[in-house]
């Protein structure tokens, strides 16, 4: 019998006041994903009139999605306050004590514009610590640390089947939901990202805009065998971050959002603190890398909470080579 996150919970992966809270989150994402299920029927498609604080359109199932996991968690006592791409600003939920010593942000839909299209999306999920003297409510403050402190991080893909992957910072699991019983069941103990690959994924309608050493490093990959690369690539983007990087945790490949020059002052689309750094843990700690054109994504100290960071995650050869070609591109000639 497979283990069921419950259980797998309850025998010590992480301690009492984190497990209840990733139970919570589990909770969350199962009456997302059933909502997900009904679709059109559950009148739950389409878009609302109202734009996030990033400035984009909001999709009903964005503010569902997002209000499922905010009163879901807000009944773990170990949670202080959460913060999610879909809301301004940070989310109290109790005094910051010694019980109440985590904070959670989440990407609650993360794919948007696949909702309407019947395409994979997901929800991303990122933990971290604070600590307080005496009892004081969260700030956004307490929220600015680099994803290296996150205590836990996850996402789950809706696609044909809902899947969980998430760690702890000691490996990678991952369960599915039994729609018949409605349980998370253990499918992955241990998850592990091959360092080879010959899968790429970018949105290359970006080529003209890309900086120069992602340009060189897809060019290698498109020349194949007969190029430095010396075998062939394969390109996969769906357009949801989610599935991109769940077909990388399950067979490897690389994933690239990078800066372009659409918008030069921006640092790229993906946000650092509900996206970038929850999954570059998830990779990190399945033996894949995570680079954001400086350094290891994980190291990046947050200067707010929309923050947005060029992504570049998956097997760590090609995240090695990158890191090479961008460090190239910064010495003098
Ligand atoms: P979100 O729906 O949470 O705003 O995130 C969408 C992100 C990410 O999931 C995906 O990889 C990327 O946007 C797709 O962007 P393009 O449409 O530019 O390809
Ligand atoms: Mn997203
Ligand atoms: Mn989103």
């Amino acid at each position: 019998m497979p283990v069921t996150l419950d259980q797998f919970l309850a025998d010590g992966a992480a301690e009492p006041g984190l497990a209840q809270l990733i139970g919570a989150v589990a909770d969350a994402c199962a009456e997302i994903s059933a909502l997900v299920r009904r679709g059109a029927a559950g009148e739950v498609l389409g878009a609302l009139e109202s734009e996030n604080v990033q400035g984009e359109v909001q999709k009903k199932l964005d503010v569902i999605s997002n209000d499922i996991l905010l009163e879901a968690c807000a009944k773990a006592p170990a949670l202080a306050g959460m913060a999610s791409e879909e809301m301004d600003t940070v989310h109290p939920v109790r005094p910051v004590t010694d019980e109440a010593r985590y904070l959670l942000l989440f990407d609650p839909l993360d794919g948007s514009s696949n909702i309407d299209v019947n395409v994979s999306i997901g929800t991303i999920f990122s933990v971290l610590p604070v600590s307080a003297e005496a009892p004081r409510d969260v700030t956004e403050a307490d929220f600015l640390q680099p994803g290296r402190n996150q205590a836990a991080a996850g996402y789950v893909v809706y696609g044909p089947q809902t899947t969980l992957v998430m760690t702890f910072g000691r490996g990678v699991t991952a369960f599915t939901l039994d729609p018949e019983t409605d349980q998370w069941l253990q499918v992955i103990g241990a998850v592990s990202i091959p360092r080879e690959t010959k899968e790429f994924a970018i949105n290359a309608s970006n080529m003209r805009h890309w900086a120069p050493p992602v340009r060189r490093y897809i060019d290698d990959c498109l020349a194949g065998e007969t190029g430095a690369r010396g075998k062939n690539f394969n390109m996969r983007w769906v357009a949801s971050m989610v599935a991109d990087v769940h077909r990388i945790v399950m067979r490897g490949g690389v994933f690239l959002y990078p800066w372009d020059a659409r918008e030069p002052n921006r640092a790229g689309k993906l946000r650092l603190m509900y996206e970038a750094n929850p999954m570059a843990m998830v990779i990190e700690q399945a033996g894949g890398a995570a680079y954001d054109g400086f350094g290891p994504t994980l190291d990046a100290k947050p200067a707010s909470l929309h923050q947005r960071v060029s992504v570049m995650l998956g097997s760590a050869a090609e995240v090695e080579r990158l890191q090479r070609l961008h460090e190239e591109a910064l010495q003098p000639a």
